[in-house]
């Protein structure tokens, strides 16, 4: 059974479209077929992220209007075999998008991939709504600050109660600074109120991985590049303890 997987966050700049492609791109590793797609109109970077910038010429809004088909528009990864991307327009589209047309494309995907990430904007806008109407469960990614999970909570707000299963992943994590702050993880989950599903810790191959435009799981086996695959392995229903952030 396919999957569909928003990954939000209210504030911006938390790390949803590093999540996305790394998460994504272990999902592959691990031999599922996966699909991410770059809902963020205007602002898309996550072809950028997966090193497939010059590759991604056709849009979801062109599998949306029917201008192209699934199959032409999502372009395979070079090296991740079952790893798809299927990236945003770099304007706004003449015609609006609809909830309709994402869920009948999103059925289509289904039929093909076991994974389909969609990588929303931040805010609680257009691209929200267009990015969570179709999913069937939410990723809520937030960093420990206070601003952040505050963002966090609104978020599992505005996703109300149709959204089956919701989850918190704290990214940028910083035990010094956890310390330094007298909070805890727990005192994250607690703010947004959501269950976790995984904590990434602070790690600057995150940043090397993406502006190299190289899969972070084909640079680094620690740090951030383990937890995000802790992450993708839950997804799958395996139970793997929480990472212990140095
Ligand atoms: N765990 C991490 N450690 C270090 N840097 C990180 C980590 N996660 C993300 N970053 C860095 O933070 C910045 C923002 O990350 P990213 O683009 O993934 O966030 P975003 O939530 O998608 O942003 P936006 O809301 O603008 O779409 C990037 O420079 C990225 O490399
Ligand atoms: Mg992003």
């Amino acid at each position: 059974m396919s999957t569909v997987i928003a990954v939000t966050s209210g504030k911006g700049g938390t790390g949803k479209t590093s999540l996305t492609g790394a998460v994504a791109s272990c999902l592959a590793a691990l031999g599922r077929q996966v699909l991410c797609v770059d809902m963020d109109v205007g602002l898309r970077n996550l072809d950028l992220t997966l090193g497939m910038s010059d590759r991604a010429l056709m849009d979801f809004t062109d599998v949306l209007s029917g201008r192209a088909t699934l199959e032409r528009a999502a372009v395979a990864h070079p090296q991740i075999q079952g790893l798809y991307l299927l990236t945003a327009p770099l304007t706004q589209p003449r015609d609006a998008i609809t909830a309709e047309a994402v869920r009948a494309f999103l059925n289509e995907a289904r039929a093909r991939f076991d994974y389909i990430l969609l990588d929303a904007p931040a805010g609680l806008g257009l691209g929200f709504q267009i990015s969570t109407c179709g999913a069937d469960r939410a990723l809520v990614v937030s960093t420990t600050d206070a601003s952040a999970l505050r963002d966090a909570q609104r978020t599992v707000c505005e996703l109300g109660s149709s959204m089956r299963s919701i989850h918190l992943v704290v990214n940028r994590v910083q035990p010094k600074l956890l310390r330094q702050l007298h909070t805890t993880i727990d005192d994250a989950m607690d703010t947004a109120g959501l269950p976790l599903l995984g904590v990434v810790p602070e790690d600057p191959q995150v940043m090397l991985a993406a502006n190299r435009g190289q899969p972070l799981i084909m640079m680094a086996r620690f740090g951030a590049a383990r937890a995000y695959l802790n992450i993708a392995r839950r997804l799958m229903g395996e139970r793997v303890p929480l990472m212990h952030i140095r």
